[in-house]
């Protein structure tokens, strides 16, 4: 059990030099960060330090056989200045589902907590008010230990950084159901948060946004038929009231914004079916007018409303409507997180 983390704090505060006013995402980031070494076999004591740069050996195995895996979550500030993460346990147990796979040795889960808070407290002031803007908070491990061998590293570093943020998605977000390449396979590290994961999404993102979209929609390695996810949110659809996703499996993200939308929009009476979902199936509600609704869900995105899918050439808009499940169960989901609306599922923490 972790007791005190030291804290070494700035001598100059970039805090002034911020437009919280105006925030991107992931771009300005807060004044101390949270490192915590793994060597000689075992974690040693987190601490809190200025934000920095690292110093590595060319031959760190990050750089070579890309062991690293990552969490997006986000710190909320009320009305009272109370501060609120969601779900936080969730990010740890998954950081380390992470790891195992990635054949990193897993965090203490006190280690993450207790210096996540101690991190927060130091930098609380970084937190936004302002509706839609919050501190987005990148917790990550990665192998620092040397050596080309193709074999895990004997060192390792777990940081959490953090970042004041407005939304991910600056404009009207259209997708590309993808037909030639793919995220990931049955067997593979797919449901890890590993970094390795988006860069392999990159290049095919690139093509699409030639192309005039902005995300790709992952669809199964093998047939190509199914729609997965989109590498930065899970995906859902509306077919006539019904709030369709895929389930989870070895090739697609656990979400916890995914998991929480689930059971909420089950608590307010929305059918949700939670099954395969076929490109076809999709591409015939788009044609016969029964396809009311397609979003993204993901810390970062929160919950973003796609405006419409490319697929085979064809162009599908989705209808324009006020009344949407996105715009509902986001509100709802977001007045949870900041604590403006009761939390009867406990997930506010
Ligand atoms: C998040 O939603 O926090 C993520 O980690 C996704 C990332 C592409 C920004």
């Amino acid at each position: 059990m972790i007791n005190d983390i030291e804290v070494i704090k700035t001598k100059s505060s970039k805090i002034n030099e911020v437009d919280f006013d105006n925030l991107k995402f992931g771009s300005v980031f807060s004044d101390h960060m949270l490192v915590c070494d793994y060597k000689n076999g075992k974690w040693q004591a987190p601490k809190v330090m200025p934000y920095q740069g690292i110093t590595l050996d060319p031959s760190a195995k990050i750089f070579h056989y890309g062991q690293s895996v990552f969490e997006g979550m986000k710190a909320y500030k009320d009305a009272e200045d109370n501060v609120w993460l969601f779900r936080p346990l969730d990010n740890c147990k998954r950081l380390n589902i992470s790891s195992k796979r990635l054949a990193i040795p897993e965090l203490p889960e006190d280690y993450f907590m207790e210096g996540l808070k101690a991190l927060l407290e130091v930098d609380k002031d970084w937190i936004p008010k302002k509706d839609g803007s919050s501190l987005y908070i990148r917790p990550f491990v990665f192998a620092s230990g040397e050596g080309f061998h193709a074999s895990p590293a004997d060192e390792y570093k777990f940081l959490i950084c953090t970042a004041p943020s407005g939304s991910y998605f600056s404009g009207e977000v259209k997708v590309l159901i993808e037909e030639k390449y793919s995220r990931s396979a049955n067997g593979g590290v797919g449901f890890a948060k590993a970094g390795g994961n988006y860069a392999g999404q990159f290049y095919p993102t690139q093509l699409a946004k030639e192309k005039g979209y902005q995300q790709v929609i992952w669809t199964d390695d093998n047939t190509h038929e199914y729609i997965e996810e989109a590498g930065a949110m899970n995906i859902f659809v509306r077919i006539n009231d019904t709030l369709i996703t895929g389930p989870t499996s070895d090739r697609i993200l656990d979400g916890i914004t995914r998991k929480s939308i689930i059971e909420l929009a089950k608590a307010e009476g929305i059918n949700v079916d939670v099954r395969k979902l076929r490109v076809d199936e999709v591409v015939e509600a788009a044609k016969n007018g029964s396809l009311k609704e397609m979003f993204g869900a993901g810390t970062a995105a929160v919950i973003s409303p796609i405006a419409g899918f490319g697929y085979k050439g064809e162009d599908y808009d989705l209808p324009k409507m006020d009344d949407t499940y996105a715009n509902f169960l986001k509100k709802r989901i977001t007045d949870i997180q900041t604590n403006k609306a009761e939390d009867p599922f406990g997930w506010r923490y």
